[in-house]
């Protein structure tokens, strides 16, 4: 069966529909958004995203001279009211958003929140990306937006990131309008991607590893997100996120927080450097939950955290 036409019957079972017409592979779900805003002549335009938003776009926005706006999110993620008021104060005509287990905080959209913001695109003229990296990990996933409006949204998936860290094969659906730009962003930016590479994941679809795959990567994070449940029951997390976002107490800034953790031996990402364009970013840090390789390390990582947030910030570390 053809490739491209494997993959749509794979996503329609999963509950994303697309067509082989629209289908498109990338090297992973990064190239698909550098794809994403080439293709939509983006170049030195406005992008609008989440105000704590996937570093990787922030990176590639800049490298492009594109202005990020970070809006304004609640436990949702993307707030409806911060989008229609920069759609009234500014000309953009692309908005970035990742709606399910949001890098860094973890916010789902509801089903209520998905058609907000799909009517508010409709009615501004908006194209969306939607990073759907992360999509498939909840039991029961929520309906992406590209369902909704595949005439504007630019749907990202990627086996980089749910299955197989080793396989960098991204599918992307465009909206009919921009296939043929997408087709030349992609002959330009690297032809194509490896057909051999693309067949080894056609094989993991279609000996029905990739679910598998990813329902033993959700009871690693189950049993994880319960080790982060006892030690720092302060942390945001969601069941199959490979992430948790830690709100910090006063006095701490997220700075000197991952500093002070680093100092540790414990990675942590600042909420600083999720903070798109001037957005304020809150106080607090995002931790990995799927990088260290046993539970051991986890709980071990988060133990740590528990004394450092027990005890108060070093006096100098401001100065
Ligand atoms: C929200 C988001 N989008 C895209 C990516 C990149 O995905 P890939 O590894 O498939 O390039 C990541 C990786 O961490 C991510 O968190």
């Amino acid at each position: 069966m053809d490739q491209r036409q494997l993959f749509v019957d794979w996503l329609a079972e999963q509950g994303i529909a697309g067509s082989e017409e629209r289908l498109l592979f990338s090297h992973g779900a990064q190239h698909g958004i550098m794809l994403a805003l080439l293709a939509t002549g983006c170049v030195g335009e406005t992008i609008l995203c989440e105000g704590l938003s996937y570093p990787g776009l922030l990176g590639n926005a800049r490298q492009l001279k594109s202005q990020v706006v970070g809006l304004a999110m609640d436990e949702e993620g993307l707030l409806p009211e911060a989008l229609e008021a920069a759609c009234r104060q500014r000309r953009a005509k692309l908005l970035y958003l990742t709606p399910t287990l949001q890098n860094p905080t973890t916010a789902i959209m509801s089903p209520a929140r998905r058609e907000a913001i799909i009517a508010l695109a409709r009615r501004h003229d908006l194209l969306i990306i939607e990073d759907d990296v992360n999509g498939l990990l909840p039991e029961t996933p929520l309906t992406p937006l590209v369902n909704l409006a595949p005439e504007r949204v630019i749907y990202l998936g990627s086996l980089a990131k749910i299955a197989c860290g080793g396989l960098r094969v991204g599918f992307l659906l465009a909206p009919p309008a921009l296939r043929a730009a997408f087709a030349q962003a992609m002959r330009l930016s690297s032809w194509m991607v490896s057909p051999l590479l693309i067949e080894l994941a056609c094989k993991l679809v279609s000996e029905r590893q990739v679910m598998a795959l990813i329902a033993q990567q959700r009871q690693v994070l189950t049993r994880r997100g319960e080790l982060l449940r006892h030690l720092l029951p302060g942390a945001r997390w969601q069941p199959g996120s490979m992430h948790a976002w830690l709100p910090l107490p006063e006095p701490w800034r997220s700075q000197e927080f991952a500093q002070a953790a680093d100092a540790l031996d414990v990675g942590v990402a600042s909420g600083e450097h999720f903070a798109a364009g001037q957005f304020a970013a809150p106080q607090g840090v995002r931790l990995s939950l799927s990088q260290p390789a046993t539970d051991a390390k986890v709980a071990e990582g988060l133990d740590r955290l528990a004394g450092l947030l027990r005890a108060a910030p070093p006096a100098n570390s401001l100065l």
